[in-house]
């Protein structure tokens, strides 16, 4: 195969050059029927393929044409035995991934801190989560990936689930040893699922964490949108087969896409296949040696501390991508969203995310030494501005026990809910999803019984300040439980 083509890029310019006269959607039929302003800014290149799965354009749904083609480009360059576009993101193709395996009733063993559309996966399934807990990170206050360990325990005693949902590496660019984990729940027959949203670029760069396809995993939902190239809301789902089988993937990938798929992101994903495959070495070893400079560069500003390889441990963070730069602001006396306010308001910069005692700056190909510089210029002068203050926020991280599961989250979903003061809710089963970020971690799900202890932990989070996500009622007065029968007489 030649990675220099662009089978679905190139298709739809020919198509354009053809000038069809068009009796289909979309309407505004190459701009020409659309608010002018927004027409000029947008540009006619982009509008004349904005296009629908007309005959001669394939179809995402039954890829038989140059979508077939540009997906399997994509297998090639991930090492995927078969590769499907997702126009509906990451969560798209995490929701296949684990609709793929699970029927309603299976078992799936899951972090407790994944994505909200393992969630809604494991609802829309019927599935029953087996949650492992992360290896939590004292210093930073961050959680990392699962250990090796935890997976064994896990797979011992559920050896009938379906499946194992992997997060590889994790937001802040922590990696377990997934090759490790992999081999381990395929001596249990368990398919490995990873959840892979911020590592499309690991596998063109030896300095950066194995990735799913590397490590053998049979499936991994990859967001080529946040640091592929690709246009937002595009991703990949990359597979290997054997415990899983590609008809079915395919068939559930399309039970949960638009038949309305944008052709615009689809020719964006093949785009970006190809500068990965061809120039994806080159462009991450800049980022790296970038990464690496602004590293050493925040390291010498007192009280900020950026780590590097002193990130890693021996259990779930065996590797990291050094392209994420967790910058730990808590010796500053700031919390990280303070930071991240100043820097908006001061400098006009937008950080990746902050928490109680970091901010995360991602460094990519479309990065150059002028941002890191801003980046450098404004911390220093922010310590200059901090220098006064003794304050220092300890990072500890507490995690809540994992409540029992009373229900499965999907039946609590659709159970009978009732609202009741958070207070008197202890033995009461919840019909809401409630987390408190950092570190991410549920305290509840639905289905989930809860007790005092996490109440509690709900209202200490609450009393530091700390955002606690989830619930209809955002002051958290009150919370949705499965209502009670009540026996009639
Ligand atoms: C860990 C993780 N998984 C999955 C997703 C979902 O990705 P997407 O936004 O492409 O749907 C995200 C998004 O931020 C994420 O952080």
């Amino acid at each position: 195969m030649n990675q220099h083509e662009t089978p679905l890029f190139t298709g739809l310019k020919k198509h354009r050059d053809r000038n069809p006269v068009q009796f289909h959607i979309p309407g505004h039929k190459g701009g020409r029927g659309m608010d002018e302003e927004f027409r000029s800014f947008i540009g006619d290149n982009a509008l004349s393929i904005d296009l629908i799965n007309i005959q001669p354009l394939d179809d995402l749904h039954h890829p038989q044409g140059m979508i077939k083609e540009a997906q399997e480009l994509a297998a090639e360059a991930f090492g995927a035995d078969y590769t499907f576009f997702s126009v509906q993101g990451t969560s798209g193709a995490i929701m296949t991934m684990i609709m793929s395996v699970c029927q309603p009733g299976d078992k799936i063993i899951v972090p407790r801190n994944v994505h909200k559309s393992v969630t809604t996966a494991i609802i829309f399934s019927g599935a029953k989560p087996v949650f492992i807990h992360p290896e939590l990170d004292d210093r930073f206050g961050i959680s990392h990936g699962i250990t090796t360990e935890a997976v064994k325990k896990a797979c011992e005693a559920h050896p009938d689930a379906k499946g194992l949902l992997v997060i590889n590496p994790t937001y802040f660019g922590v990696s377990a040893d997934l090759k490790g984990i992999v081999d381990l729940a395929h001596s249990f027959d368990i398919p490995v699922l990873v959840d892979e949203a911020h590592g499309v670029h690991i596998h063109f760069h030896e300095r950066l964490p194995m990735s799913a396809m590397q490590a053998g995993a049979d499936m991994a939902s990859t967001s080529v949108h946040k640091l592929g190239g690709s246009l937002t809301q595009s991703s990949v789902l990359n597979m290997k087969e054997g415990l899983v089988s590609h008809e079915r993937v395919q068939a559930v990938l399309s039970m949960l896409h638009t038949t309305s798929t944008s052709y615009i992101l689809l020719a964006s994903l093949d785009a970006a296949r190809r500068h990965l495959a061809i120039n994806g070495h080159e462009l991450m070893e800049n980022a790296i040696q970038l990464a690496d400079q602004a590293r050493e560069k925040l390291n010498q500003i007192p009280a900020i501390f950026c780590p590097g390889a002193d990130i890693l441990s021996p259990s779930a963070a065996i590797d990291y991508d050094p392209t994420k730069l967790i910058i730990s602001v808590k010796n500053l006396g700031m919390t990280g969203y303070d930071v991240e306010v100043w820097l908006r308001e001061n400098y006009t910069i937008e950080v990746e995310l902050s928490d109680l005692y970091n901010i995360l700056c991602i460094i990519t190909p479309g990065d150059s030494m002028q941002e890191i510089n801003t980046l450098v210029q404004a911390l220093h002068h922010l310590t200059d501005l901090c220098r006064t203050q003794e304050e220092v926020i300890p990072a500890s991280v507490k995690v809540p026990d994992i409540p029992v599961l009373a229900l499965s989250p999907r039946e609590a979903f659709y159970s009978t809910t009732e609202t009741i003061p958070l207070k008197e809710a202890a033995g009461r089963i919840s019909a809401e999803f409630v987390m408190v970020y950092p570190p991410g971690i549920p305290i509840f799900i639905p289905g989930e019984i809860i007790t005092a202890d996490n109440i509690d932990y709900i209202f200490e989070n609450m009393e530091a300040g700390l955002p606690v996500q989830g619930p209809i009622d955002d002051t958290l007065e009150t919370i949705q439980v499965i209502r009670e029968q009540k026996a009639f007489k």
